[in-house]
């Protein structure tokens, strides 16, 4: 079976490639880019970009355990609606993915579904810093990742030997950066907004703190560590100035945090809660810098499915936002168009970039690779209408929102799983 994408843009940043050209697709892999004039089926992408499937590295799939808010199949389908090809799957399940058994559970059941699972393990049992995660266990299961995601790990020897061991079994630690003494309880950031709402903030230096410790132990130890989801700028630059020293650190943000500002909870909606929390405009700002100077390397989501009733009290909802359906088009909107990144440099924070840090078979249109393609116009613009997200839950901070790029097709080993 051959599959031929005719006339797109073809950018691919992990080969440095941006031009008008066919891909020429055989058994599911590519085989190469170029001119061609059939196949057994053929894509008419005049005036569309084509670009590697999106990773996304940062993702609550929240199957096993709380499928009513998003399961494995569904959040695949929101995936393969927002061009994304490769996703990293968040341990907070319940049972916590903390044993071969609940790993193994995961990639079987991704097996039939729109896009690739990856799994990342927690680095203790249940989240709860008591008991370590025996990592040759979640390894031999096919965890790639270690992460106490939704939580920072609190044991700090624990977090230390994960650290040290996960290099030498060919893991990415993935840490959620946050001080719970510090946060306190808060729900939202702390300053005017918070004063002015008469509502518990939390403060920048909860994730701070974290950011500083995880960052203090690679250089100690000389081992990599991944900064998840940045939104302060104290922490981009801690994050730049350990990466000028030669700590092995890498580092992602989120849509919101470029996007969107601590503004928006004037609102009173649940669905701008998230932890960390949407923080200033100065923060804002950083986030962007860090963006074009490389400190930040990619763009993750964290997809946090939660129902409109579990979002319906501004106050006590748990804190999340789904991102995968928009997460491209936010990318667009507020970077590409504001003239503050090439397309080619989202793409790269957006494919190739997570990629590598996971040590993954994705992000690139080289001879050979899979064929997992997102195809896209760049200039369409539509309005995020949430009775037409793909995924079970509606939590978007983009909601009502014109936002620019829309996803056209979404190929997975040259297979269409969406097409709009
Ligand atoms: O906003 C968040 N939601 N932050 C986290 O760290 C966890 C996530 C979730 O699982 O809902
Ligand atoms: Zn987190």
């Amino acid at each position: 079976m051959t599959l031929l994408i005719k006339s797109a843009r073809v950018i691919d940043p992990s080969q440095n490639l941006d031009k008008i050209a066919d891909i020429y697709i055989d058994d599911g892999k590519i085989r190469e880019i170029g001119e061609f004039s059939t196949a057994d089926e053929v894509i008419d992408a005049r005036g569309l970009i084509a670009a590697p499937g999106l990773v996304d590295m940062h993702v609550h799939l929240r199957d096993p355990g709380q499928t009513h808010k998003e399961d494995i199949i569904s959040g695949c389908s929101a995936a393969a609606a927002g061009g994304v090809t490769s996703l990293l799957a968040m341990p907070n399940t319940n049972p916590t993915t903390d044993n071969g058994e609940t790993v193994k559970y995961i990639l079987d059941k991704a097996k039939g579904a729109n896009a690739k699972v990856y799994v990342a393990a927690s680095i203790t049992k249940g989240l709860k810093s008591e008991e370590a995660t025996d990592l040759d266990e979640v390894k031999a299961a096919g965890a790639v990742a270690l992460s106490d995601d939704g939580r920072p790990v609190e044991n700090t020897q624990m977090l230390i030997n994960a650290m040290k061991r996960a290099p030498k079994l060919g893991m990415k630690i993935v840490a959620h950066c946050e001080n719970l003494p510090i946060a306190d309880g808060g729900i939202m950031n702390e300053g005017e907004v918070a004063g002015q709402l008469e509502v518990k903030g939390i403060p920048d230096s909860a994730e701070d703190c974290g950011t500083q410790r995880e960052i203090a132990f690679a250089d100690a130890f000389g081992v990599p560590v991944h900064i998840c989801h940045v939104s302060t700028k104290n922490s981009v630059r801690m994050i730049r100035d350990a990466k000028k020293r030669g700590v092995k650190v890498t580092a992602e943000t989120a849509p919101h945090y470029f996007s969107l500002t601590e503004r928006e909870l004037l609102k009173r909606d649940a669905d701008y809660r998230m932890n960390p929390p949407l923080r200033r405009e100065e923060d804002r700002l950083e986030i962007i810098r860090g963006l074009q100077d490389g400190t930040l390397d990619a763009i993750a989501t964290d997809h946090a499915p939660h129902t409109p009733m579990e979002k319906a009290d501004f106050e006590t909802a748990p804190n999340g936002s789904i991102g995968m359906e928009t997460s491209l088009s936010a990318g667009i909107t507020y970077l590409v168009k504001t003239g503050l990144l090439s397309i080619n440099q989202l793409i790269e924070k957006m494919s190739a970039n997570p990629a590598e840090i996971l040590g993954l078979n994705a992000g690139t249109l080289k001879a050979g690779a899979p064929a997992d393609i997102v195809i896209f116009d760049p200039d369409e613009n539509y309005i995020v209408d949430v009775e037409k997200l793909h995924g079970k839950s509606k939590n978007t901070p983009f909601k009502g929102q014109k936002l620019y790029g829309r996803v056209k097709y979404t190929l997975l080993d040259g297979r269409v799983v969406f097409r709009r």
